[in-house]
């Protein structure tokens, strides 16, 4: 996919790069991204929306994968940004990224982050609670400051998706729960408030979905609230945001349907349901992550050792492992992978790819069927572009991979790899604890 292919030495190329110089200018593990496809993916969406007519904005979720050189292609792009943290806005400002496509998610951004991003003047707040919004509109006030806040609501509307990224249920660590009120007090308190402009709501329902029904109903329940907002209130939303969560390919397990396909069941439903009530058409916002970074990703890992237990089971080690992909411990994620190095040969032995840390669950990969692997041969594992990099750590000290991005043969270097001076880099010693001479 992307622009990956096997090139005429039978090695994995991606981006116009063959990963074994890749491999050899950077070291392993790496992180590969596909820039190319990242700014392909991206572009679906814009035009996707663009065909609609109805007035958009997608924002890039940046949780998914964050450095300053994604926050320029998206903002190369046209997309806006959500940020969940001072340190992914601090990154995108760093970057350069207009603050007002900027919008700031968090169901507990300190004050410290509130300030932060009041006084680089960011697009919008996504207000997730009752706390916030008084925290808000005092510290806007402060600064003598009006600034545009969408509500975060809970929709009650349940992905078929791994329970650990459902948030759109009741009973959710998120928003304003539309049953039982909270969100029509919410509307009620924020267009009281001074020092806070409502733009509009917002809800997102999950993560890796494969269907349009969820996102269609989600739609539907926010009409309906708009719809009784404007009724009882007298307030009108200018905006819709219907959050991320458009699922992407990892194995042949998962059927994504293409970016076009969720933009246009969304503008439907959005056209349907604002239409029938003779309501003014909101804008509509949505904020996908990993399905524009998620596949454009490759990590590649060196083999080192293995070990045949004959008749179980053959484990083979890459040099990285949860510390730069922690899903496969954490949800059980399914990856794909092959030997970047000879990747025309066939596959001879099923085995099982093994990290590095020290703990059973350390597991990339259980049964891939590969030719035989021997210590030094690459592995690429596939679609690892969200949530890896981002979630990565330095369990038992490892240092983080470094990240190149590639296109039309060239590589460029965009996050360093940390060295182990960069893993005692905070580190203190006291005086009282330092060795006697
Ligand atoms: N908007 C909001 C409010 C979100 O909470 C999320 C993801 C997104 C947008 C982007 O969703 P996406 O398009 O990437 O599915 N660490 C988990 C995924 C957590 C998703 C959290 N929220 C994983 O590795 O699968």
């Amino acid at each position: 996919h992307g622009t990956s292919k096997i090139n005429a030495e039978g090695r994995l190329e991606i981006g116009g790069c063959d990963v074994q110089l890749l491999a050899a200018e950077f070291g392993t593990p790496l992180y590969i991204v596909d820039e190319a496809l990242v700014r392909q993916r991206m572009r679906e969406y814009m035009d996707a929306f663009r065909a609609t007519g109805i007035p958009f904005q997608v924002a890039y979720a940046s949780k998914a994968f964050c450095t300053m050189a994604i926050c320029a292609v998206a903002e190369q792009e046209g997309l806006s940004l959500d940020v969940v943290s001072g340190g992914e806005l601090h990154t995108a400002l760093k970057a350069g990224f207009p603050a007002k496509r900027i919008h700031f998610h968090g169901n507990n951004k300190t004050p410290d982050e509130i300030a932060l991003a009041l006084d680089a003047n960011i697009g919008c707040f996504v207000v997730d609670n009752f706390v916030e919004l008084d925290l808000l509109d005092a510290l806007a006030g402060e600064r003598g400051k009006r600034v545009n806040i969408l509500l975060r609501i809970t929709p009650g509307v349940e992905a078929h998706t791994h329970e650990y990224i459902s948030t759109g249920q009741q009973d959710s660590k998120f928003g304003f729960n539309l049953a039982g009120g909270a969100a029509f007090e919410a509307v009620k308190r924020a267009a009281a408030k001074p020092h806070l402009e409502l733009l509009g709501i917002h809800s997102h329902i999950g993560s890796q979905i494969f269907e349009v029904e969820g996102f269609r109903l989600a739609a539907a329940k926010a009409a309906e609230f708009a719809i009784q907002v404007r009724d009882e209130l007298g307030i009108l939303f200018r905006v819709i945001n219907l959050g991320g969560g458009f699922g992407i390919r990892y194995t042949a397990e998962d059927k994504p349907l293409p970016a076009a396909t969720y933009v246009q069941a969304i503008a439907d439903a959005v056209r349907t349901n604002f239409t029938a009530a003779q309501y003014p058409l909101p804008e509509i916002w949505i904020e996908p992550g990993r399905s524009i970074i998620g596949d454009a990703g490759t990590t590649l890992y060196t083999v080192g050792t293995t070990k045949d237990i004959p008749g179980v089971r053959k484990y083979v080690a890459v040099d990285g492992g949860m510390t730069d992909n922690p899903r496969p411990a954490l949800y059980g994620s399914k990856y794909e992978a092959v030997l970047a190095n000879r990747a025309n040969e066939p596959a001879t032995e099923t085995v099982s790819i093994a990290g590095k840390c020290c703990e059973s669950g350390d597991m990339l990969i259980w049964d891939i069927e590969l030719p035989a692997v021997k210590p030094g041969d690459l592995l690429a594992v596939f679609c690892t572009g969200a949530y890896n990099y981002a979630m990565s750590s330095n369990y038992n000290r490892i240092p983080r991979p470094a990240v190149v991005f590639v296109k039309d043969g060239q590589a460029s270097l965009v996050v360093r790899r940390e060295t182990y001076e960069d893993i005692v880099g905070n580190d203190l010693l006291p005086e009282r604890l330092k060795a006697a001479p």
